[in-house]
């Protein structure tokens, strides 16, 4: 029989405690758990779950958590290539076969994104690494197993994610991406965000949050509240980066603290698409 309960908010949780546990220990974060309940084995996984179901009220629209809309750039002004009337595979085609920016010139290959095309959370990073750029997927390197433990913490798994970077090639060395850089490769986002229609945006690290939001404030500044990304206006929520998170590990409650936060968000959109 599973052991598997739905949250009360009727989100399935996939991952059973041990494992959200085990992630979160990884991510060098301990949660509170019963120990009575853990013992007897009848641990209620929601009731356990380190993401606090919210209240009812729209506390989180309230005046200290103050709502941002991206200014949306025009594709067409910053890139040569026309994305808004591309679908999925003409987008990934033109990705991969870019040459917007010098980049084209060092990389392996451009990286598009990975994940279901149908799913609700986006992730969004930096930029192809090394790793990245070899494999042509992103977040598959070290990086990329924090940031998988920090998923599996959140009760999700890979397949309910989409994942995408602001930049579509490798920077040598891994520089910081250039602002043309940027601007040549983010139409390409912002149109996978169009396909996908994410009903939750996590921007991981500043690159990513400060381009969806158009705004050159500091991660610092910009996580631990809810933003809006766009004229649809999806819940966006910054976090750190998870390469900053290997190099300062206790900066890592703070990024929990922001997971918690998208979930508690996402859990309180109600399915009919009503604002929060
Ligand atoms: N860092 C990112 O921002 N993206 C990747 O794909 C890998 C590392």
């Amino acid at each position: 029989m599973s052991h598997l309960l739905d949250s009360p908010l009727d989100s399935p949780i996939h991952a059973t405690l041990a494992q959200r546990r085990d992630c979160l220990a990884k991510m060098g974060i301990h949660t509170w758990v019963r120990r009575a309940a853990y013992r007897s084995g009848t641990v209620v996984e929601a009731d356990a779950l380190p993401m606090p179901v919210p209240p009812p009220t729209p506390r989180l629209v309230s005046a200290e958590v103050k709502p941002m809309v991206a200014a949306q750039k025009h594709p067409s002004s910053v890139n040569p290539n026309d994305t808004s009337t591309l679908g999925w595979e003409a987008l990934e085609h033109a990705v991969k076969h870019c040459t917007a920016c010098p980049l084209h010139h060092t990389r392996t290959q451009g990286v598009f994104g990975v994940g279901n095309r149908t799913a609700e959370w986006l992730i969004v990073g930096e930029a192809p690494g090394e790793d990245e750029d070899r494999q042509g997927e992103p977040f598959v390197g070290r990086a990329g197993q924090l940031l998988d433990q920090m998923i599996r913490g959140m009760g999700l798994r890979r397949e309910e994610i989409y994942i995408a970077n602001v930049l579509k090639s490798r920077p040598p060395g891994n520089r910081t991406p250039a602002p043309l850089e940027t601007a040549a490769c983010l139409p390409y986002l912002q149109r996978q965000i169009e396909l996908l229609e994410p009903r939750i945006i996590l921007a991981a690290g500043s690159v990513a949050a400060q381009h969806l939001l158009a705004t050159s404030l500091s991660i610092g500044v910009l996580r631990g509240r809810l933003h809006r990304y766009g004229a649809q206006r999806v819940p966006l929520v910054a976090t750190y980066h998870p390469s900053y998170l290997l190099r300062s590990p206790s900066e890592k409650r703070k990024a929990w603290d922001d997971l918690r936060l998208a979930w508690r968000i996402f859990h309180s959109i109600p399915p009919d698409g009503q604002d929060l």
